[in-house]
């Protein structure tokens, strides 16, 4: 939802070419919202899903940590005011550099999924705290995160017995159960897998600590979303069925969640057309696309409610798509997009729930369009 000062400040400002514009406010409370919804679990607000200065800074201030994803965004963590040990490297594909790097920058905890990585970590972070990522199969999510991620629990059993061994500390288990996740059940056979790779290590006589239950939180699109207080009852139930009285320290690592809402873009209309006389579907193409924020829309998984000032004429579907003279460029098209039939070339709208993986999306000047604008009020 276009809150009313992002309303307010595109009146003001009125700022030329598409861009996009996030209240801190609804950061702000989202970030309130999970805190209520699990207040056993850290959060480690997940950078990659918009690293903006002004958004890293609120959450350090109100007392996030964070999950990055190279050194880069490690460095922007800590510029924002978090401490090295509010820090956690999820990314299971790192350079070794890059882990003596974050090392160096005091950060001690990161993601592993294989026994390479973890002697990569053993020679480069000696002393680590590693966590390894097991595999989930995404049902349920609009953004699977799929097989890249992740090795199955009893291959993470031996990842952990290594890091062991190698004078890590085996910390715990992490999973990522698809971004967009619509399913609150979704958590259940993570923590499941999680369970056993915890008992099997307990008679080895290596104790584990921590679940991190990854992202998966969802933004409202076009259809309403459960609330955050429904993930964290489900999740609730499903510790307490797989680790009894023993529950394991938590964190959650939200992306989406945490900003998706908070962000919306103004873009506009550069033609309407037809490809023939008796053409069904309008094709309407706006200054901003798949090469300039909107690559969530790659096989039309991502859905984002559109506004226009015209809503409340008859509309009819549209093939949408971007500026750019490349035919991937379009948004959608197999399912079209209801928009009015009077909307015209100069019209602005609003596209919202794109405070999420957008910018950071963007090329850098593809057919030369500047990257994606965004302001952060
Ligand atoms: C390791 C890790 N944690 C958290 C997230 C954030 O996920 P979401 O945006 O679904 O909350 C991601 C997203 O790719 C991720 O890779």
């Amino acid at each position: 939802m276009a809150t009313q000062r992002i309303l307010d400040f595109l009146a003001d400002r009125r700022p030329d070419g598409p861009c996009l514009v996030v209240d801190l406010d609804v950061v702000e409370s989202n970030f309130n919202a999970f805190r209520r919804a699990l207040p056993d679990s850290a959060i480690y607000y997940a950078v990659k899903a918009n690293p903006a200065p002004e958004i890293l800074s609120l959450l350090a201030r109100l007392g996030s940590n964070f999950d990055c994803a190279s050194v880069a965004e490690v460095e922007m963590a800590l510029a924002a005011g978090a401490t090295p040990a509010r820090i956690s490297y999820g990314n299971t594909i790192k350079k070794e550099r890059d882990i003596a790097r974050a090392s160096q920058l005091g950060v001690s905890l990161f993601a592993v999924d294989c026994v390479e990585e973890v002697e990569k970590i053993a020679r480069s972070a000696p002393g680590a705290r590693v966590f390894c990522r097991v595999l989930t199969d995404g049902a349920g999510a609009e953004w699977p995160l799929s097989r890249k991620f992740g090795c199955v629990p009893e291959m993470a059993i031996d990842v952990l017995e290594t890091a062991h061994a190698l004078g890590l500390k085996a910390t715990g288990i992490s999973f990522h159960v698809g971004s967009q996740q619509t399913n609150t059940e979704a958590w259940d056979q993570a923590l499941a897998d999680a369970g056993r790779v915890f008992r099997a290590l307990s008679e080895k006589g290596i104790v584990l600590t921590l679940v991190n239950l990854g992202g998966g939180f969802p933004t409202r699109y076009l259809k309403d979303v459960p609330t955050a207080e429904a993930y964290g009852r489900s999740i609730f139930d499903a510790l307490r069925r797989h680790f009894g009285n023993c529950i394991p320290e938590t964190i959650i690592e939200p992306g989406r969640g945490m900003v998706g809402d908070a962000g919306v873009i103004k873009a506009e209309v550069v033609l309407v057309s037809k490809k023939s006389v008796s053409d069904e579907n309008r094709w309407v193409y706006l200054d901003i696309g798949k090469f300039g924020g909107l690559a969530e829309t790659m096989d039309e998984a991502i859905r984002y409610p559109i506004v226009t000032g015209r809503d409340h004429e008859e509309k009819q579907p549209c093939v949408l798509a971007g500026p750019t003279c490349d035919s991937a460029d379009v948004m959608y098209e197999k399912t079209p997009y209801p928009l009015p039939i009077s909307l015209t070339v100069g019209d602005e709208i609003l596209i919202e729930g794109t405070g999420a993986y957008t910018t950071t999306y963007a090329s850098v000047a593809f057919n030369g369009f500047e990257p994606l604008r965004s302001y952060v009020i």
